[in-house]
């Protein structure tokens, strides 16, 4: 078993030292239980892997994964910089304390309100097209920015292929071929271009492709440098780290992965002659993925053409298993060790037939008001729940030292109502 589950003398599943029962009779379910001294390690672990072997190294956590602002806070002190995608997230990072200058804001079909907010707050603004590009000079005094490129190196990789984001099939970057093309048309019109981006993909456990990508990005930087005259500041491999989600799945070997990727930036700096600029890598899964336990109460048994165990938890809460077909291991929590004895369905309380958490999954008995443990849910899980069959988003717990502290509160059902407006006429 690759999830070191720890039990507590009860023999109950244990999150960050708390017993998960006493949690659940604490908070409720469904619940979801961050455990900080996971997100920690993880950060700490990777960001020593590669300063050891290059020193002018720097994490932007790509906070899509998860934007509450207590683990945004954790990330500030452990010295993490912030990818965001949007500016949302810029105003998150912001209220969490990141100075805008460890901010790179890598949008995607960008409006010009979008950009004049991202240049404002300080940003670095890293560009998707030629559009983006064009319009940015329009809105702002383009020697004021330090700008970089995402270019997409054709050369993608993820666990599904919505999570491929390079390659021919990809909205995502410029085209590698026409990179020097747009750092020449970018200082043609004042701006000073001072970094490289890829981002290939989310969910990767085979070194192989990211090498790739790597490799072609850093030849792209060559060029540019050489036909450009650029001198980077920044090359940026984006984020795509995988973490196993299956028992069977194995971790990224981080210290061979951090050697690869470093001995071949090193070699492709001396190559192009690039001097000495900051790599960065934009990993969100990688740091909190494994660090938070969806907990919730099985409340119906149900034979019916299939066993189902149901619960108080659905796509609305966790949707990766019906828009990717991801595969979440689940435990009972009062039991996390037992073996399997049966194959059953683990069905959410959502009006849709996809809303299923595992088909046919061994698991040991389950009973009705077993708390089951759904792992790894700490990245893309509830910065992608939503309020779907109008049920309230679930709280969120903190763990450190045994302690547990309320990081979100469970929504009502005003949240339900929030914002909306009936017009007058209609309450006639
Ligand atoms: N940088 C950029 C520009 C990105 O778009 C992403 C993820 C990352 C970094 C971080 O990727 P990570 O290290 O977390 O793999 N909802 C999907 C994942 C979508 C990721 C989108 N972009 C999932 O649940 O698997």
């Amino acid at each position: 078993m690759i999830f070191d589950l720890e039990t507590n003398e009860k023999g109950n599943l244990s999150i960050g030292g708390a017993d998960a029962l006493e949690l659940v009779a604490k908070y409720k379910t469904p619940l979801y239980v961050v455990d900080e001294d996971k997100i920690r390690d993880n950060y700490r672990r990777l960001y020593n892997a590669f300063y050891s072997k290059y020193q002018d190294f720097k994490i932007f956590y790509a906070c899509k994964a998860n934007t509450n602002l207590a683990v945004m806070r954790i990330l500030e002190q452990e010295g993490s910089c912030i990818d965001a995608v949007s500016i949302g997230e810029i105003y998150i990072a912001l209220k969490a304390g990141f100075d805008p200058s460890r901010i790179l804001f890598t949008g995607n079909n960008v409006k010009d309100d979008e950009l004049k907010f991202a240049i404002s707050s300080g940003a670095t603004v890293n560009i998707d097209s030629i559009s983006q590009l064009k319009r940015l000079s329009k809105i702002t005094d383009p020697s004021k920015h330090k700008i970089s490129f995402r270019i997409n190196p054709n050369v993608g990789a993820g666990h599904h292929e919505h999570c491929i984001t390079g390659g021919e099939l990809s909205k995502f970057g410029i085209m590698e071929e026409e990179a020097v093309e747009v750092y020449n048309m970018a200082q043609n019109l004042g701006f000073q271009p001072t970094g490289i981006h890829t981002h290939i993909g989310s969910g990767i456990l085979d070194p192989e492709p990211f090498m790739l990508a790597v490799e072609k990005l850093m030849d792209v930087a060559g060029r540019v440098h050489e036909d450009a005259g650029v001198e980077f500041e920044f090359i940026d491999f984006g984020g795509g780290l995988g973490i196993p989600y299956h028992p069977d799945e194995s971790k990224l070997d981080i210290e061979v992965f951090s050697k690869e990727i470093t001995d071949l930036f090193k070699e492709k700096l001396s190559q192009y002659d690039l001097k000495n600029p900051s790599m960065y890598l934009e990993p969100g899964r990688y740091i909190v993925g494994d660090a938070s336990v969806l907990l919730t109460k099985v409340n119906t048994i149900k034979n019916s053409y299939r066993k189902f165990a149901g619960i108080d938890a659905g796509f609305n809460t966790l949707i990766r298993p019906a828009m990717y077909g991801s595969y979440h291991h689940i435990v009972v929590a009062n039991q996390p060790h037992e073996k399997p004895n049966q194959k059953i369905d683990i069905a959410g309380n959502v009006c849709e037939s996809g809303d299923l958490f595992a088909r046919d999954r061994p698991m040991p008995e389950i009973r009705e008001g077993d708390v089951l443990a759904i792992l790894n849910v700490g990245a893309y899980s509830f910065s992608m729940s939503s309020q779907y069959n109008s049920r309230p988003r679930p709280a969120e717990v903190l763990l450190r030292d045994c302690k547990d502290e309320i990081i979100r509160e469970r929504e009502s059902f005003d949240d339900l109502l929030y914002r909306q407006n009936i017009p007058s006429r209609l309450l006639k």
